[in-house]
């Protein structure tokens, strides 16, 4: 049994309070190896932001759960060395089982999210309430994520494509049901690079496809629900059309990307939305540098000289992001 606050780091509890009433988002970035966290914490301490660190199921069948705890252990100390203590979360992305989410509370996860949308209303209020109850009464308070709301991509069920939006009338009894500190909605994001279909887009002049705007309208309404309760925002790349044709000149191929707009996120931000979550702009950035390295260097072969310039490339995107986009920079 490993307590969080063993490892330097912090649960969501006050930084979410901070940021709802701040008006920004702190920026939940995923990782997956050194490299990327290196890139999250120099832009961090740089932007003097606070940050979670997510962990994703994939992340931990990669690269190994005590690896990952390890390495946001060491994150703490780096973002000292650096010279600046931010607060670092350490978050389960996506938890799909009370053992999973049981696992990560008991190794030093600082924060879960037990993503029950996909089973019926009563059963995500039983499993979510589950994980509360236990998150709750460790000796070092665990926060949990909800979630009310389907969104589409990797978290849809194969024969739909569709999201579900949340129901503004289901949060009050859910938030009240389970005890949950924060709850990700369903608005219009979705999970990866193509984040719409191109019929559901207009397009610019350029032929760029323009998404459809994201539903404040629900947000409100949620918002009116339960006044100042942390809002999540999943899937909220915004697929930078720099990179894809960054990857597109060097030999990829990635039809019809399309992500979220900043201006939306920013706009979001400035609501109870306090994390927003980000994965697919980082896959974005590194692989557009290392296409670029192996393109312009075809000799090229020790691997610090195309995930160093990818590593750069990284830390000036979250940096920007908590900067311009989330609002997060100077709150550390
Ligand atoms: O929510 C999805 C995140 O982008 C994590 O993706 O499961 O491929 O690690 P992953
Ligand atoms: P993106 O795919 O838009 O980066 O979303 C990541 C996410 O929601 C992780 O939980
Ligand atoms: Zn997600």
């Amino acid at each position: 049994m490993t307590s969080y606050k063993e490892l330097g780091l912090v649960n969501t509890k006050d930084l979410f309070k901070k940021a709802v009433s701040g008006g920004y988002a702190l920026p939940a970035y995923n990782f997956n190896n050194m490299e990327q966290m290196q890139a999250i914490i120099m832009a961090c301490v740089e932007t003097k932001s606070p940050v979670i660190l997510q962990v994703s199921a994939g992340a931990r069948k990669y690269a190994n759960q005590t690896i990952l705890r390890n390495m946001a252990k060491g994150a703490v100390e780096y973002a000292h060395e650096l010279g600046y203590d931010i607060p670092v979360v350490l978050h389960l992305d996506h938890g799909d089982s009370f053992e999973i989410c049981k696992d990560c509370i008991e190794t030093g996860f600082s924060s879960v999210m037990i993503d029950g949308s996909h089973f019926s209303y009563e059963e995500n209020v039983a499993l979510t309430k589950k994980v509360c109850e236990f998150a709750h009464s460790q000796k070092d308070y665990v926060t949990v994520e909800g979630e009310l709301g389907v969104l589409a991509g990797v978290e849809d069920d194969v024969s739909s494509e569709h999201s579900h939006y949340t129901q503004p009338e289901e949060v009050i009894d859910f938030v009240t049901k389970t005890k949950v500190d924060s709850l990700a909605i369903s608005i219009g994001t979705s999970h990866g690079r193509a984040k719409f279909k191109p019929e559901q887009c207009t397009r610019d002049a350029n032929g760029i496809l323009i998404p459809p705007p994201l539903r404040f309208d629900i947000l409100e309404e949620i918002e009116k629900q339960i006044p100042g309760f942390p809002i999540v925002l999943h899937g909220s790349s915004s697929v930078p059309i720099e990179y894809v044709h960054m990857i597109e000149k060097y030999g990829g191929k990635l039809t019809d990307s399309v992500g979220i707009p900043e201006e939306q996120l920013r706009k979001a931000a400035k609501s109870a939305v306090c994390k927003i979550n980000i994965d697919s702009d980082g896959r974005l950035a590194m692989t557009a540098l290392i296409r670029k390295v192996f393109f312009e260097h075809p000799d090229e072969f020790d691997p610090r000289k195309y995930i160093g310039p990818a590593r750069d490339e990284l830390k000036k995107l979250y940096a920007h992001k908590n900067q311009n986009v989330l609002g997060s920079a100077g709150q550390a």
